[in-house]
């Protein structure tokens, strides 16, 4: 994003604040779209939540995977159809169920025998089912983010994924399997493995309409062509129509967390930059060692623009506000010398960014603000997109207050 307007939302909204490009989400999904004709594309909701967002996708035709009772309550409120969601995950409660059953949701993937059980207790009607499959694989990505390995709780190993799917076949219910090898993957190689492992199974039950191949596509510059060509070629294959749940890809990189500078502490064999963010805003460096290129935006006394890193200066750790070493947002930086009232933009922080942030240490959860235009087509390096966008910033949810914090509380002595 442009760095006139992200200096200007910092000057408007405060900090940290996350800024959203509503139409880097729609150049995104017709990334998606063009890399896979025909497939059913299901926004994968933990990546980011925020109604803005939702609401763009709706309006592009997404669906949803949903894993919580809340996610599902989020994507209908978006405007996204029941029978265009699927709901997903390992913990499917009694509650989430009943309310899916309620809305008459399409899909869902069943990930274990006793998800099917909570699903025939509630006497569902419209739902139609995947069984998820625990591939075995190694998707070479972070252990986290490795949900195909045969040792993560996810899915039913194939030949008890096929006891389960003969009978919910059994039932009439049966539409397909599920796979989701993982997430940030780079290698579409990871397709094939998926295809040797679900091939015996769609053999097995002739006729199935489905395949869902999850989500998984690596930020920044996943191979998507290759993953469409072989992608398409796997659901060819089975002979069954594609389902894919993308979340990260679509919002990614249409994320930026902006932050200031508090304080900069030289002295140490590291320079520490301590920021208003932190772990609590955004966790992923944090829990995965993640990398988010940062830069700088605004500076004291220095032109604006400056961003790369200037020879002989020693790396610094950018850290957070909390009282502790994971409190941080970048390890070993090639930062510019920056000064405390610096703004500093976290890139590439729209996914998993806001949606995993806390109230640790009581901290406020950051403000969220929207910018570009999710309905109307992208404009491939107009100039003017960025400056039209600044006119159109907007907060699409407020920064927490210390209110906030306590407002769900029960205290019978408060005052
Ligand atoms: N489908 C299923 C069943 C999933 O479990 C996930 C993500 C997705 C789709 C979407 O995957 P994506 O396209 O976003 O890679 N918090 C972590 C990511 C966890 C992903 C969990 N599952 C992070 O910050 O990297």
């Amino acid at each position: 994003m442009d760095d006139a307007l992200l200096r200007t939302i910092a000057e408007r909204f405060g900090t940290p604040t996350y800024v959203y490009d509503l139409t880097r989400v729609h150049r995104q999904w017709n990334a998606l779209r063009t890399a896979f004709p025909g497939a059913r594309l299901l926004y994968a909701v933990k990546a980011n939540p925020n109604g803005a967002v939702l609401r763009t996708l709706a309006g592009l035709g997404a669906g949803a995977e949903v894993i919580t009772l809340g996610e599902l309550e989020r994507a209908v409120r978006a405007g996204i159809a029941p029978v265009d969601v699927l709901v997903g995950g390992p913990g499917q409660d009694a509650a989430l169920v009943a309310r899916a059953c309620e809305l008459g949701v399409g899909l869902a993937s069943l990930d274990s025998l006793g998800t099917w059980r909570a699903w025939r207790a509630a006497g569902s009607q419209a739902t139609r089912f995947l069984v998820r499959v625990n591939p075995g694989l190694d998707p070479a990505t972070h252990e986290h983010l490795a949900t195909g390995a045969a040792t993560s709780k996810f899915g039913l190993p194939p030949e008890a994924a096929l006891a389960l799917a003969r009978e919910v076949h059994a039932a009439g219910r049966l539409v397909g399997f599920h796979v989701h090898a993982g997430s940030m993957i780079r290698d579409p190689a990871v397709y094939e493995a998926v295809q040797a492992v679900l091939a015996p199974l769609y053999r097995a039950l002739p006729g199935l309409e489905l395949v869902d191949l999850g989500g998984g596509f690596a930020v920044p510059d996943a191979p998507l062509a290759a993953f469409g060509a072989r992608g398409g070629a796997v659901a060819g294959a089975l002979g069954a129509g594609l389902v894919l749940e993308p979340g990260r890809y679509l919002v990614a990189e249409a994320g930026t967390l902006l932050t200031r500078v508090l304080h900069v502490k030289p002295e140490g064999p590291r320079r520490h930059v301590i920021a208003d963010a932190g772990m609590a805003d955004l966790l992923r460096p944090a829990l995965y060692g993640a990398e988010h290129p940062v830069r700088v935006v605004a500076s004291r006394g220095r032109p604006e623009g400056v961003a790369a890193a200037l020879p002989g200066h020693p790396l610094s750790d950018l850290d957070g506000p909390l009282c502790e070493n994971a409190d941080r947002l970048g390890r070993a930086l090639a930062l510019p010398p920056v000064a405390p009232g610096d703004l500093l933009a976290v890139d590439r922080a729209g996914a998993y960014g806001f949606a995993m942030a806390s109230n640790y240490a009581s901290s406020l959860r950051p403000a969220e603000v929207a910018v570009g235009d999710g309905a109307s087509e992208p404009v491939e390096g107009d100039p003017d997109a960025h400056r039209a966008g600044a006119a159109e910033a907007r907060l699409v949810r407020r920064r927490e207050r210390p209110d906030d914090l306590w407002h769900l509380e029960i205290d019978a002595d408060a005052p």
